[in-house]
Formats: structure tokens, C-alpha cells, sequence
């Protein structure tokens, strides 16, 4: 199930949002090496504002699948299919991460949860894992459902399992050209 990738390069081309999941068991120890891998991101000021919560229980993990999952609108129907859903907390960050966010006006904190959540994702794809992103979610249930804190905010969930079907769709992206200048705007 492993494969064997030469560069890093190659695990961002293989990873993609997976929604089709086989039912197959997701192994403790790489969950843990996903987590490992979210746990050296950096961050501003290395405030590390996060906390993942992993959802493996069955019937919880059902109930958080449909707290992502709006009946009238074809919207991550897909989830319940993932055995395991991370809960990506954004933790309160520490004070120059703060500061320096108001002085600077920039969302330090949903930076440094992107770049944690990336490092996941694609440690999971190296591991012949699928992942899919999810930032659209009914809030309030995900923090009943797990007794989040009024000072933590579940912001993302991660799918996680097995692809059902393993096969790389088409990237939609920019022209690669368009995203980069040299030397000027
Ligand atoms: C912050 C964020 C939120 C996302 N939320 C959802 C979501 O709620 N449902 C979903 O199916 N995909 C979601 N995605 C996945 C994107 O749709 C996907 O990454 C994008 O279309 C590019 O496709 P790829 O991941 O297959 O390369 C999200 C991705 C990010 C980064």
C-alpha cells in the first residue's frame, strides 16, 4: 500500500483532495507520524496554536461527518466514508504571536494552522493515506460533539482513510507562469 516517492516534489503532485474512501482501518502509528509531521511546522513567533483532535471512534466520527454535511446542498457528502476525521483546533496563540499579528494585521494563527494542516496532509499522502480538507462545517456541533472550549475554535477537519479508488484527478491551478514574477510585481 506504501509507496516510494524520490522527491517531495513528487508527494505534493500525488496528493489531492480525496473523497472517496475505502472502509480499511487507518494504522495508529501513521496517524502519529502525520501528527509528528504537523507538530515540527513552523510558526509565527512558534506560538504552535494548535491542537488535533483525532476522531476515530466510529459512531462520534458519524456524527462529526454530519455536522460537515448539509442535506439540501451536495456539500462533503463524502465524509462519513473516512474512518477517521482530525479536528484541527486553533489554540490561543502566545502573547508576541498576538502583538505581532495586530501590529502587522495579518491572521498569523490561520497562517500557522494552514501550514500544520499542509504538513499533515501531504506526510499522510507519502504514507498512501488520502486527506481531504474541511473548512466548511456547522461550528457549534463540532464543539459539542467534543467539548471544545469557548477560547479554542475547531476551523478545519481533516478526512482521513484510505482512497477507495487511488487515482490523481486533473489539477485545476492557475498557468503556472501567472503566480510568479521576478524583481517586480
Ligand atoms: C481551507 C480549505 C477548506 C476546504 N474545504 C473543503 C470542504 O469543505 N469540502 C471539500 O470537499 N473540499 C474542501 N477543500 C478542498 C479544496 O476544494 C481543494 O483543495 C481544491 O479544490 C484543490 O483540489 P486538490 O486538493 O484536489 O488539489 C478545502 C481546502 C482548504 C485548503
Amino acid at each position: 500500500m506504501e509507496k516510494t516517492f524520490t522527491s517531495f516534489l513528487e508527494i505534493v503532485q500525488q496528493r489531492y483532495s480525496v473523497r472517496s474512501f475505502s472502509s480499511t482501518p487507518v494504522e495508529d502509528d501513521k496517524i502519529k507520524q502525520c501528527l509528528q509531521a504537523a507538530h515540527l511546522a513552523p510558526s509565527a513567533c512558534n506560538a504552535q496554536p494548535w491542537k488535533f483532535i483525532v476522531v476515530n471512534d466510529p459512531a462520534l466520527k458519524n456524527q462529526l461527518a454530519d455536522a460537515t454535511s448539509k442535506h439540501i446542498v451536495p456539500m462533503n457528502h463524502f465524509t462519513k466514508q473516512a474512518p477517521v476525521h482530525i479536528v484541527v483546533i486553533l489554540e490561543k496563540p502566545n502573547v508576541t504571536s498576538a502583538i505581532g499579528s495586530v501590529i502587522q494585521n495579518k491572521p498569523y494563527t490561520l497562517i500557522d494552522i494552514g501550514i500544520a494542516t499542509a504538513h499533515f496532509c501531504l506526510q499522510a499522502t507519502a504514507l498512501g493515506l488520502g486527506t481531504c480538507i474541511i473548512g466548511w462545517f456547522n461550528e457549534k456541533k463540532v464543539r459539542k460533539l467534543l467539548n471544545i472550549p469557548l477560547l479554542s475554535r475547531p476551523v478545519l477537519i481533516i478526512a482521513l482513510g484510505y482512497p477507495d479508488k487511488p487515482e490523481i484527478p486533473p489539477k485545476h491551478r492557475k498557468p503556472f507562469e501567472n503566480i510568479f514574477n521576478y524583481n517586480q510585481y
